[in-house]
């Protein structure tokens, strides 16, 4: 059987990193969903449509260009605000859940992260982990990576901003961010990147 492993968290939680180590560990093709969002969202903006339209976002979703997931602006935080709208139009989720269930039928297996993959993507995964962190530490871990990129903002606006994308994220009535009751959950407040680490390869090692 493929490994498959679904991974889930609200945002910053360390999901993306650790998604990425376990990809590489495992020699795995990974997915960051979040990025499929953000693209949705991006080509809204692009061509100057409302965020707020549903039939525009689901023709953006339908239309999405999966080349384009390497555009720089895409990791910028208004995008992730952005994406956090779009993505409770149901069409929009619909027209992304075919790409994605692609993606994880790789006959290797695959490493998907995003906000529902162990509830509706990928419901049959060999391991499923839920990965959270404190809101404060969430968002000292954006405030860091932002500031590495050059991108200015206060620590209070970034934790204004992870408390109101979890609250939607987690109310939406599309696939709301929920912990699947197969998961996993790690705690990674207080473990540093290596740590967290570790203890995802172990859970996976006791699961597949
Ligand atoms: O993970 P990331 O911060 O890039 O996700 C951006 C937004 O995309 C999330 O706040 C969420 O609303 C949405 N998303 C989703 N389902 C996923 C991945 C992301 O709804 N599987």
């Amino acid at each position: 059987m493929p490994l498959v492993i679904a991974i889930d968290g609200p945002a910053a939680s360390g999901k993306g990193t650790l998604a990425k180590r376990l990809a590489d560990h495992y020699r795995l093709p990974h997915l960051d969903t979040g990025l499929l969002y953000r693209a949705v969202a991006l080509a809204l903006i692009d061509a100057g449509l409302s965020l707020d339209d549903p039939e525009a976002a689901s023709r953006a979703a339908h239309a999405l260009d999966a080349d384009r997931l390497d555009d720089p602006r895409l990791r910028e935080r208004a995008m992730g605000e952005a994406a956090s709208r779009i993505s409770a139009v149901p069409e929009v989720r619909a027209a992304l859940l075919a790409w994605q269930r692609r993606f994880a039928a790789d006959p290797q297996g695959a490493v998907l992260d995003g906000r529902d993959i162990g509830t509706v993507v990928c419901p049959d995964a060999s391991v499923k982990l839920y990965i959270t962190a404190s809101s404060e530490e969430r968002a000292r871990r954006r405030h860091l990576e932002l500031a590495g990129r050059g991108e200015a903002a206060t620590f209070g606006a970034i934790l204004a901003d992870i408390e109101a994308r979890d609250t939607r994220d987690a109310s939406r009535t599309a696939a709301p961010l929920r912990m699947a009751d197969d998961a996993i959950r790690l705690d990674t407040t207080s473990l540093d990147p290596d740590a967290a680490f570790a203890e995802a390869r172990g859970i996976v090692e006791r699961a597949r």
